[in-house]
């Protein structure tokens, strides 16, 4: 294993991201001693150490209950701030004279990638790019050929094993989780395949609007924001077969392999919504046909799950706040030793709960007291959180893991470029949006997706 970095360099250090995210992030590996090396903030806006110390404490302040104040006071003597343009050459200049004798900085590029291009080039040419690592925040590009070009363009000063793509739900324990919870229990191995599954869905429902991020979300769309990665990673989980490795290789072999087995969608696959008031909301158009729920239904080619259908679908401002996946099983035959008339099981279902509250549910059919013999369905459930206790944020791990030179938890080149040709027809050839009211599950036009399959299942609400 590679040297773990003797640096972190924060690109962006006043943005959004660093003060919900990274910041946070930065106090839990603080707090655990796992970033004893030296902190430097880059952004724009002018100011001394004093300013970025400022930013830091205001994030935990509001982010991280109960922090410990001598962390964040041995983090304020590590964190130096470096302001300037990241057009100009100074910036950089001056980066390599804070960073000193550093041997492998990483670099957290926590900006948009309009700026990869002057920052990437500029690292590069003070040297710094040699031996560093480099973080890269989604969207990892807008399309096919735009991620081409970004990762042309980092590849122009960093090695592929040297690029860490972010998407934080791989670094999250519920999500990782469903590689163990397939892999490691025998009993699902005979069964996960197309004769007892009879569907997969897949939903990521929000319950509140794009709030401050109007002028973002009118340049992605939930097609670009989540469904293109988040939705296909938790795709790629459930559908891909066994690594042969643990290692970022193997792991990541499997992943693409899957990829490449979902035929790129097609417009009649795919249903979009918008919530009415979302051109009220700042920094959007008037009259934008910007989607803020998409539903799709595909199949994946493979001898594994030919014919099975998949249903995904992410929306915001919807009834629930909650992301699940169910996994629906062939329903039993109808029980001949039941009473005339009594109500038929339906069919099993595993239900990940992928939120906050996550954990995982197991829809069964017991017998109803009484005389006769008839089912009643329950669920055995399992909460994480009792089972299993708590466990570290996303943003953590995959700090930890870059810092670390682990690749397991991110993207690589051409996994970004299957995600991105997945979608790549729908992002551009598709009908207007649909509208629907908040606090629905969207607009019932997507319903016709799921209609033969006995309908979308809702998540059941949990903090996400
Ligand atoms: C982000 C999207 O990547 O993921 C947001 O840009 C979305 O729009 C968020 O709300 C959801 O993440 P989580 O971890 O809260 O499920």
């Amino acid at each position: 294993m590679s040297e773990r970095s003797d640096a972190l360099v924060l690109f962006g250090a006043t943005g959004d991201l660093a003060h919900k995210k990274i910041f946070p992030a930065i106090y839990a590996l603080a707090a655990e001693g796992r970033l004893e090396i030296p902190i430097i903030g880059v952004a724009s806006s002018p100011g001394d150490d004093g300013f970025i110390h400022e930013k830091l404490r205001a994030s935990i302040d509001e982010l991280v209950p109960h922090a410990d104040p001598r962390v964040v006071d041995r983090m304020c003597a590590r964190l130096t701030y470096v302001s300037g343009d990241y057009r100009e050459s100074t910036v950089y200049d001056l980066l390599a004279k804070v960073l000193g004798n550093s041997k492998n900085p990483l670099f957290y590029l926590a900006i948009p990638p309009t700026l990869f291009d002057d920052v990437v080039a500029g690292l590069g040419r003070v040297g710094l790019a040699a031996a560093g690592r480099v973080v890269v925040e989604k969207p990892f590009g807008r399309d096919r050929t735009s991620a081409a070009a970004l990762n042309a363009c980092i590849h122009s000063a960093f090695p592929e094993e040297r690029i860490f793509r972010i998407d934080h739900y791989l670094g999250k324990e519920s999500v990782e989780n469903l590689l163990i919870f397939r892999f490691a229990n025998s009993m699902l191995e005979p069964i996960w395949n197309r004769n007892f599954i009879s569907n997969v869905q897949i939903t990521m429902a929000e319950d509140f609007g794009v709030g401050g991020r109007g002028k973002f979300y009118e340049s992605v769309g939930a097609l670009r924001d989540v469904l293109e990665n988040h939705l296909l990673q938790i795709v790629a989980l459930l559908g891909m077969e066994p690594p042969i490795g643990a290692d970022a290789t193997s792991l990541r072999d499997e992943k693409v392999k899957l990829f490449r087995q979902i035929r790129t969608f097609d417009s009649d696959q795919l249903v979009r919504g918008q919530y009415r008031g979302y051109i009220d909301e700042d920094g959007v158009d008037g009259g934008s046909d910007v989607e803020t729920f998409a539903a799709i239904r595909f199949e994946i080619d493979s001898w594994r799950w030919a014919g099975v259908p998949w249903l995904v679908r992410t929306g915001k401002d919807l009834a629930v706040n909650g992301t699940e996946a169910i996994v629906t099983f062939n329903a039993p035959p109808r029980l001949l030793f039941t009473p005339e008339g009594t109500p038929q099981p339906g069919p099993n279902y595993l239900r990940f709960l992928l939120g906050k509250a996550d954990g995982v549910k197991l829809h069964l059919h017991a017998k109803r007291p009484g005389d006769d013999l008839v089912p009643e369905p329950i669920d055995l459930q399992v909460s994480y959180d009792e089972a299993l206790g708590p466990r570290q944020e996303a943003y953590q791990r995959l700090l930890d893991d870059a810092m670390e030179g682990d690749a397991r938890r991110f993207g690589r080149e051409d996994a970004v470029d299957e995600q991105w040709r997945i979608v790549e027809h729908v992002l551009e050839h598709h009908d207007r949006v649909y509208l629907y009211d908040g606090g629905t599950m969207g607009p019932v036009e997507a319903d016709r997706l799921a209609a033969d399959v006995g309908g979308w299942v809702d998540p059941v609400a949990s903090a996400t």
